[in-house]
């Protein structure tokens, strides 16, 4: 068993580490971090933690590569400070989308994350819904996989269900999408998403299931350009569904995001606060709800402490 446990958060997203630290009754490790007009980092911890068990709250928001070294940089000052377990908590996984090799002489940057953690000092991983559950196999650390669909099964289980199906927006969302509709005792359907280069621009024409006349939920682990839901949203009309409501992790919303979401015409669009949500966003979509996740990185860094199951907090 480790010493007393304590949570750090790094400048990536404050509200989220507050808002995990006061679920679990606590303050936050006092720390400080200095970028230099050279944009070098330093951080200083300001409070003991020898012989502690140490969390670093840090998700991957902008500056995504800046963020990540801060992080970095705070595991190894905590190593070096003499902590005796240091866990990343990365609400959002940094390169997530970069996990395979399908094109020649491309990194699988997602695995580099990996391996920087390791190095830096990291002992353990916590995160939540990975963009493929394969990035788990990427550490040669522990690694938990929180998965928001308690959250967002919960939220949707108290609306109307009644003539409702889940929609993938492509064969790889299909697995937690198909975890969703067991949960909510829907049908699924799935739609034929392509992409042709780099330009995050994604194409679908096809779609395997029946919606017509429904309402139709499209689960996605997250959002970024909005191309995938506008495409979505767009081709589900085509078939014929009458409302298309929208249940997403990670909030992600980068480039042409507003514009594509606006263009959506989406009924709802359920989201977490997994990355922070640039208030722009907040407040041209008037039908995002945004979902807090502190309680569950609450419970899981109180389990992992206390040596007990994450996997039951999915059951
Ligand atoms: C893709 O594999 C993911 O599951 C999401 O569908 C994708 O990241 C969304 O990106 P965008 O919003 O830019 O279409």
């Amino acid at each position: 068993m480790f010493g007393d446990m304590k949570i750090f958060s790094g400048s990536s997203h404050p509200a989220l580490a507050s808002g995990i630290a006061a679920h679990m009754g606590m303050q936050l490790g006092k720390s400080r971090i200095t970028r230099f007009s050279n944009e070098n980092i330093k951080v200083k911890i300001d409070e003991n933690v020898r012989e502690s068990d140490v969390f670093v709250i840090q998700t991957s928001a902008p500056p995504v590569s800046d963020n990540l070294v801060e992080l970095l940089i705070m595991i190894d000052a905590m190593k070096f400070a003499s902590a005796a377990r240091i866990t990343a908590v990365l609400p959002y996984y940094p390169y997530a989308r970069s996990d395979k090799k399908d094109e020649a002489r491309i990194s699988i940057t997602a695995r580099l994350v990996a391996d920087l953690l390791h190095t830096a000092g990291a002992d353990r991983v916590l995160t939540m819904t990975l963009h493929a559950p394969q990035i788990l196999g990427f550490f040669r650390i522990p690694a938990d996989q929180l998965l928001a669909t308690p959250v967002l099964v919960n939220y949707f289980r108290n609306s109307d269900l009644s003539n409702s199906a889940v929609v993938a927006t492509d064969a790889g969302a299909g697995k937690i999408a198909g975890h969703f509709a067991k949960r909510l005792g829907l049908p699924m359907a799935i739609i034929d998403k392509r992409r042709f280069d780099d330009s995050e621009e994604a194409h679908s024409t096809a779609l395997i299931g029946e919606v017509k006349g429904k309402d139709v939920i499209i689960f996605d682990d997250e959002i970024a350009t909005g191309g995938s839901i506008r495409e979505a949203a767009r081709i589900l009309r085509t078939f014929g569904v009458r409302r298309v409501r929208v249940g997403a992790t990670h909030a992600v919303f980068s480039g042409t995001a507003l514009q594509r979401l606006q263009e959506a015409e989406l009924d709802e669009l359920v989201v977490t606060d997994t990355v922070p949500i640039p208030i722009e966003i907040q407040q041209g979509v008037p039908t995002l709800k945004i979902l807090s996740t502190a309680p569950m990185f609450g419970d899981a860094i109180l389990r992992i402490h206390g040596g007990r199951s994450i996997s039951e907090m999915m059951e």
